[in-house]
């Protein structure tokens, strides 16, 4: 994120702004996860999403005996992706988080390998502690949340959030309209999720921050919104 806490511009486009660095720390947590979250919106901005390709990663990931690639999961409630984006071409498994309305012509498509199909009693609001147990059936044990800030909101809500990685770049990009890691409705002070910060390390201007969230509020609740 930039300095005033933006991931991406006004213009709600991808985020290119950070260094080779921080590219390289992404694709690190990326390679040691089994699967990969992020929301329709991030995927609409990208229209790719990060495999790994770094040959010391693919290796590690070959000694712990995990598949070469994590699984690459969508949250899309509507499913409105379209099948042109470059995503559909990389050589990653995929996978779908949608409604059980929508999922039918993607699984239909083919252009998933695992499509989740959620009811819809559990999709008002979205069971996130439900939904990581079907993940964690489907041999899903660690889960790389990419964002964007809609997605992020969404698990941090239902406490499902252990450890956040925040690299600080030195820009700033302003703007209202411009996206930041957690939208939403937002935490009231009492109830927000609370944080210990386990590293830090300069490179070159950027910060790279490892965060743990030690408690979602200090009552024990995190769904107090304003205006509820
Ligand atoms: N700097 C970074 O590291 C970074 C990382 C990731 C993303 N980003 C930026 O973040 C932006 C995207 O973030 P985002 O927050 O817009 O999207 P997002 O978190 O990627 O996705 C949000 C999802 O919420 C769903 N949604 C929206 N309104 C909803 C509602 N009322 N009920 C149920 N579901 C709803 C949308 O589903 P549908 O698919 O059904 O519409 C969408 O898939 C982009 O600009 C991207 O560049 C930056």
């Amino acid at each position: 994120m930039s300095l005033d806490g933006k991931i991406a511009d006004a213009q709600g486009g991808a985020a290119r702004f950070s260094s080779a660095a921080d590219l390289a720390h992404l694709e690190a947590q990326v390679a040691a996860a089994d699967g990969v979250l992020f929301g329709g919106g991030t995927l609409r901005a990208y229209g790719t999403t990060l495999s790994v390709r770094d040959l010391d990663l693919l290796a590690q990931r070959q000694q712990r005996r995990q598949p070469e690639q994590p699984i690459q999961i969508v949250w899309s409630p509507s499913g409105n992706l379209d099948p042109q984006l470059r995503y559909f071409q990389q050589p990653v498994p995929r996978g779908l988080l949608t409604t059980a309305a929508a999922a039918p012509r993607w699984v239909q498509s083919g252009l998933f390998d695992t499509v989740w199909p959620i009811s819809e009693g559990r999709t008002q609001p979205w069971d996130w502690p439900w939904i990581l147990a079907q993940f964690n059936a489907a041999g899903i044990e660690t889960l790389a949340l990419l964002g964007g800030g809609g997605l992020a909101a969404e698990l941090l809500r239902c406490g499902c959030v252990h450890e956040i990685f925040i690299t600080v770049c030195p820009l700033i990009l302003g703007g209202i309209a411009a996206p930041t890691p957690v939208e939403g409705k937002g935490f009231l002070t009492a109830a927000a999720p609370r944080l210990q910060l386990l590293s830090h390390r300069v490179v070159e201007g950027e910060v790279f921050l490892h965060y743990r969230v030690c408690s979602t509020s200090a009552r024990g609740d995190n769904f107090l919104y304003p205006g509820e």
